[in-house]
């Protein structure tokens, strides 16, 4: 069947046609409009910004991912749309739309959480994955560790207790003046670097636990910058952004070991924007292979906001009958 997916949780206004059924998996169109040119005049995302953009481009993205399919609404068999967690203005936009689109035209509409669709990214690429299998989202707003029951039920084993891996990226990267979001930029300039240059706290917590504080390696990797500032010196950036790239891989690949060793599925599957990092795709594959593990990730054009990954995730929805009705709304909430 073919599926529309819609996605507007963040800075990225997105709509895609897939088709899903048993062992079939085919991206027809995936359009991502971007906004990060505005945003990044302020440095970040500006959320009511964002709602307003994502108004201008919803109607035309939609259509244009059904013309480069070939299709039009009548082959599609449901909307998939994200509905939660992400900025309140920028979901309602997208829950709005969906909702008009589909009880208009009399299409089923499913709603669909933002992370499990990052985790749906890789049944786009590996049509044999299945369920059950330990996953890590690495995103702007997430880094969490799930245990996947089922395509639609996860459990969540570890998790961020303050920022998120990507804010912790993307935080520093402003210092150094690398334009918003800078994770990509601070990727490549780890590549010129030594990792045991500087110094810096772990983001892996103490103790028999799978989770994460990035509080203390962005103000560690802050401080360090504005001290050497102070003293009228600027840092060595490739220095410090393979140190702190580093020392984040560590941390990552540390928990995800705790993770495998706590699961019998021996699968683990990376997702999320930050997957996007040569580095943390490197670490996690090194594991995977010395556990005798498989590891599943998917193609970085798949690891970054997209509505294929929403449409592969409504999908499952879908198969289990829950369908939204007229009253679905947008939460900001992470109720996975
Ligand atoms: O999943 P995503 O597109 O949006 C959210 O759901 O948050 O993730 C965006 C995040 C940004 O923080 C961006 O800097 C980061 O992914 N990112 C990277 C890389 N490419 C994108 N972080 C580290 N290394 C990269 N290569
Ligand atoms: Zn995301």
């Amino acid at each position: 069947m073919l599926i529309l997916g819609l996605e507007s949780s963040c800075d990225e206004t997105s709509a895609a046609v897939v088709r899903m059924g048993e062992g079939k998996r085919e991206i027809l169109s995936n359009i991502v409009a971007s906004q990060i040119d505005i945003h990044r005049l302020y440095g970040g995302v500006v959320p009511e910004i964002a709602s307003r953009a994502h108004i201008e481009a919803i109607s035309r993205i939609t259509y244009r991912a059904l013309d480069e399919a070939g299709v039009t609404l009548t082959d599609i068999g449901a909307i998939a749309v994200t509905s939660h967690p992400g900025l309140i203005g920028a979901l309602i936009v997208g829950v709005n739309f969906a909702k008009s689109l589909a009880f208009a035209r009399g299409i089923p509409l499913v709603e669909v959480n933002h992370v499990k669709a990052h985790v749906a990214a890789a049944y786009l690429e590996y049509p044999s994955l299945e369920p059950p299998f330990t996953a890590i989202v690495v995103s702007g707003g997430h880094t969490s560790i799930y245990e996947v029951n089922s395509y639609t039920d996860f459990s969540v084993i570890g998790e961020t207790r303050d920022d998120a891996a990507g804010e912790a990226f993307d935080k520093v990267a402003r210092v150094l003046g690398m334009p918003y979001p800078g994770g990509a930029e601070f990727n490549r300039a780890a590549k010129g670097g030594d990792p045991s240059a500087v110094e810096l706290p772990s983001p892996a917590l103490h103790g028999d636990n799978l989770d994460f504080s990035f509080s203390g390696i962005k103000t560690a990797a802050l401080n360090y910058i504005n001290s050497l500032r102070q003293k009228g010196e600027e840092p060595d950036v490739n220095n410090l952004c393979a140190s702190y790239t580093n020392t984040i891989v560590k941390a990552i690949v540390k928990k995800c070991a705790g993770a495998l060793d706590k699961s019998d599925t021996r699968r683990l599957v990376l997702a999320g924007g930050v997957a996007a990092n040569s580095y943390i795709r490197e670490g996690l594959s090194e594991l995977c292979k010395k556990r005798g593990a498989e590891f599943f990730v998917p193609s970085i054009s798949l690891c970054g906001d997209n509505a294929a990954m929403v449409a592969a995730a409504g999908y499952f929805e879908y198969l289990d009958g829950a369908f939204a009705d007229t009253s679905l709304n947008a939460s900001a909430n992470d109720n996975i």
